[in-house]
């Protein structure tokens, strides 16, 4: 590696910080109307950056929804291709009154930056912005074809991307992609993951009335839809934790021996994870620990409810409807489209005929898995082990990227995730965080991957 490289990265660290706090700044909640206006602007932003840092072919690419921003530089013969993923949208920032500093007003506190965006995704798809102008700059080339894609629309299910990546497959044809948009096992224990959960995600609305009434002259002669949403919600899991729509476990993956056992030997604290959540007591599917239950079992969670009366005092009244919205993470080989219709049938079957029911599907994605020994994982722990100091430990999580597969079946690609957030950096919460150590090395470590990746012929 060519020294230049990495002394242009440390001696530029103030400019990464200023630069990513601009980017930061610009509210690109994909999530909501008002914000579709900043959304082109951090299109736009972004595109100016690869230009900036030597990209060819730069554009801003309109789809239905929010635009996809591509950038290459194809002019390493012989080199493998990369594909760098990245998402420059972000989630809503309520609830806003619990952020200690702006969320759009980047803030550093302690080493670890502030900002709606920190480490999720902005943060990170800028350490290989930077690193690949620390080559390019000081070089005049990469040791690598690169090909670069950031889109706006992922914390709302990526809607457009997979029809996107078809009708841009030529343009996006590559040997590996490369993501950082998830956590290391823990600070000072950078790894490398290799699986991820799908999602299935839907809301349910009842209604039990044509308006709401008072609950002294009706109560006792019609349903409540909010007490029937609670014994809806109530049927989808048993006291174990088990699932209980019927087929939901056809299709899982179980867990190897070898696998289960490469678990436990990760430094891993059951009463500091705990603590750290705030959480009186642990709980999740018996017969697995926290780790298998987050990284390789399926669940059902409630992501929100709404129904009746919920203002200050005390109102008698029977609501009209109610509304809850629930999500299933989904582990290899479960397929969210089976997986939504066993539910559709399941909440129809368990709904009582005394209200009206409503299921509709929103997004979903497939879980992911992928070998650790192809001869890209092996040049990211390389890589990580010269940006980190340390040998990385091979991890799975629970969270979802659902372009990944569509990567494997539409481009024939394998995907890397280089990580380089924390698992406590309050992605999607108020006060979201990037500790800035592993912002910096994550760039040396990203600039030694493309010497890595680029030794390998193909
Ligand atoms: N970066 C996350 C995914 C992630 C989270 C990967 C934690 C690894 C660990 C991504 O931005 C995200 O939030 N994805 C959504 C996907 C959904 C909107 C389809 C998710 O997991 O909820
Ligand atoms: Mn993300
Ligand atoms: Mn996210």
């Amino acid at each position: 590696m060519n020294s230049a490289v990495i002394d242009f990265i440390n001696t530029n660290r103030d400019r990464y910080l200023e630069e990513l706090t601009q980017y930061i700044a610009i509210p690109s909640v994909s999530a909501l109307p008002e914000h579709a206006g900043d959304m082109r602007r951090c299109a736009e932003w972004t595109a100016e950056q690869l230009k900036t840092i030597g990209l060819q072919n730069v554009r801003v690419i309109e789809t239905p929804g929010h635009p996809v921003v591509y950038g290459d530089w194809l002019n390493a013969p012989g080199a493998p291709t990369v594909l760098f993923y990245g998402h420059y949208d972000v989630q809503p920032v309520d609830p806003l009154d619990q952020w200690i500093s702006p969320p759009f007003e980047a803030t550093v506190r302690d080493n670890e930056l502030f900002a709606r965006g920190a480490t999720d995704d902005k943060g990170q798809l800028f350490i290989h912005v930077k690193a690949l102008e620390a080559h390019l700059s000081q070089t005049g080339t990469l040791p690598i074809n690169a090909r670069v894609i950031f889109e706006g629309e992922e914390e709302i299910g990526s809607p457009n991307l997979d029809q996107f990546i078809r009708e841009h497959k030529d343009e996006l044809s590559c040997d590996v992609v490369v993501i950082s948009d998830s956590a290391m096992f823990d600070k000072g224990v950078p790894s490398i993951c290799y699986g991820l959960r799908g999602l299935s995600y839907f809301q349910i609305d009842l209604r039990g009335t044509s308006t709401d009434l008072h609950s002294g002259s009706f109560g006792g002669a019609v349903a409540n839809p909010a007490f029937v949403l609670a014994q809806v919600l109530s049927q989808m899991k048993d006291r174990g934790g088990h699932v209980k729509i019927p087929g939901f476990y056809d299709d899982v993956r179980e867990l190897t021996e070898p696998e289960r056992e490469e678990f436990k030997r990760l430094p891993f604290n059951q009463k500091q994870y705990r603590k750290g959540l705030g959480a009186p007591k642990l709980h999740g599917e018996t017969g697995y620990s926290t780790l298998e239950r987050t990284w390789a079992r399926p669940t059902f969670e409630v992501n929100g409810v709404l129904g009746g009366f919920t203002g200050e005092g005390a109102k008698t009244v029977i609501p009209a409807t109610a509304m809850a919205k629930v999500s299933m993470r989904l582990v290899p080989n479960q397929d969210p489209d089976k997986i939504a219709a066993l539910f559709e049938e399941y909440v129809k079957k368990v709904t009582p005929k005394s209200v009206e029911l409503k299921v509709t599907r929103m997004h979903g994605g497939k879980p992911w898995m992928t070998e650790i020994d192809n001869a890209f994982v092996k040049a990211a722990v390389r890589a990580i082990e010269q940006g980190f100091n340390r040998s990385p430990v091979y991890t799975r999580e629970g969270g979802s990227i659902p372009v990944v597969a569509t990567f494997q079946s539409e481009l024939n690609a394998p995907t890397v995730l280089f990580g380089v957030g924390l698992p406590d950096e309050n992605a999607h919460a108020p006060n979201e965080k990037l500790d800035l150590d592993n912002f910096y090395n994550g760039i040396i470590a990203s600039a030694y991957l493309y010497n890595e990746i680029g030794a390998i012929r193909k």
